[in-house]
């Protein structure tokens, strides 16, 4: 698991999927398991394991990496690990939590801190026709004030988590984390786009509306809003208990990562079955 484990030729195309034994990240790496060498991240042996699995029955070439997104030291060792490899392809960085899975500030600091970390950590190692997907949420669609904005396009600052919570006034939950940490990683795509198209790359985010993972399983649990938001989805899947499956995402992950989405870069791209189009129409939304 060590970077100096790693021995691929330096020609190997290196496409990176984080949260890879996680709902989204299995079917990504089901969908890239072609395009290269995979470098899978996860936090757990056991999700590892899995990814390996999928990776390994798909026969793919890949090598399993734990790391914590919100580490420096770990996101370090995953810019190692792609350098040794080959040649930086593509990222989709699926990894993330919950507003069921933690509090406000954690939320923050794996959705966005982590997502920022692992972008400008690959900054370096962009070249012509890498490719980037961030896996946002629909929750970035919420209306979020232009203060709290600026302060979100600054995640890598010492005093961040502090001073999105002096920005709000007061310690904030989960479901607030989530909607700042979506918002902000939209942001930093169109952000960043700018100095990964100058070295020849693209930066995308999706925004998965509900999908069928553990995650959104565990939503559907707690978050009594749920039952409403998939009535309110226009795309209807009658039998899955969330309209959206894993797979929605990877195929539009792995067409942006290919030749055919080289001219998509700095935008957002909704995977929502139509909920905020939706929202907006029956006006809940702006
Ligand atoms: N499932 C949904 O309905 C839904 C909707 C909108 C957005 N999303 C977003 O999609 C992404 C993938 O979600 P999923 O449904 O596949 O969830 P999941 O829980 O199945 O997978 C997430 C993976 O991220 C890993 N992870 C968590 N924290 C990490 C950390 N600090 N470092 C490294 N890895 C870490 C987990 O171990 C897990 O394998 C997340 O960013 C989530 O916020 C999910």
């Amino acid at each position: 698991m060590s970077p100096t484990n790693v021995s691929v030729p330096e020609s190997k195309n290196v496409v990176v999927v984080t949260g890879a034994g996680g709902g989204m990240g299995l079917a990504t790496v089901q969908a890239l398991a072609a395009t290269g060498h995979l470098v899978l991240v996860d936090l757990t042996d056991d999700r590892l394991d899995r990814a390996k699995r999928v990776a390994d029955e798909a026969q793919a070439s890949s090598v399993a990496l734990r790391c914590d997104v919100t580490s420096a030291a770990d996101v370090a060792r995953l810019a190692e690990t792609v350098k040794a490899a080959g040649s930086f392809g593509a990222i989709v960085h699926t990894a993330g939590v919950s507003p069921q899975m933690a509090g406000g500030r954690r939320v923050l600091e794996v959705d966005l801190v982590g997502t920022a970390r692992v972008i400008d950590a690959l900054g370096p190692l962009v070249r012509q026709g890498t490719s980037g997907v961030c896996i946002g949420s629909i929750a970035g669609y919420a209306s979020v004030g232009p203060e709290l904005n600026s302060q979100l396009d600054d995640p890598l600052a010492p005093s961040f988590l502090d001073n999105v919570e002096a920005a709000l006034g007061s310690g904030f939950p989960g479901t607030t984390g989530y909607v700042l940490a979506k918002r902000g990683v939209m942001r930093l795509c169109e952000r960043l786009a700018l100095s990964w198209g100058a070295q020849g790359g693209r930066l995308v985010s999706i925004s998965p509306g509900l999908i069928d993972t553990e995650m959104g399983r565990l939503e559907l649990e707690n978050e009594e809003l749920m039952p409403a938001m998939i009535d309110a989805t226009p795309v209807k899947r009658p039998g899955m208990l969330l309209p959206g499956r894993p797979e929605d995402v990877a195929a539009l992950a792995a067409y942006l990562c290919s030749d055919e989405g080289s001219f998509i870069s700095g935008c957002d791209i909704r995977v929502d079955g139509g909920l905020v189009g939706a929202g907006r129409a029956m006006g809940f939304t702006g």
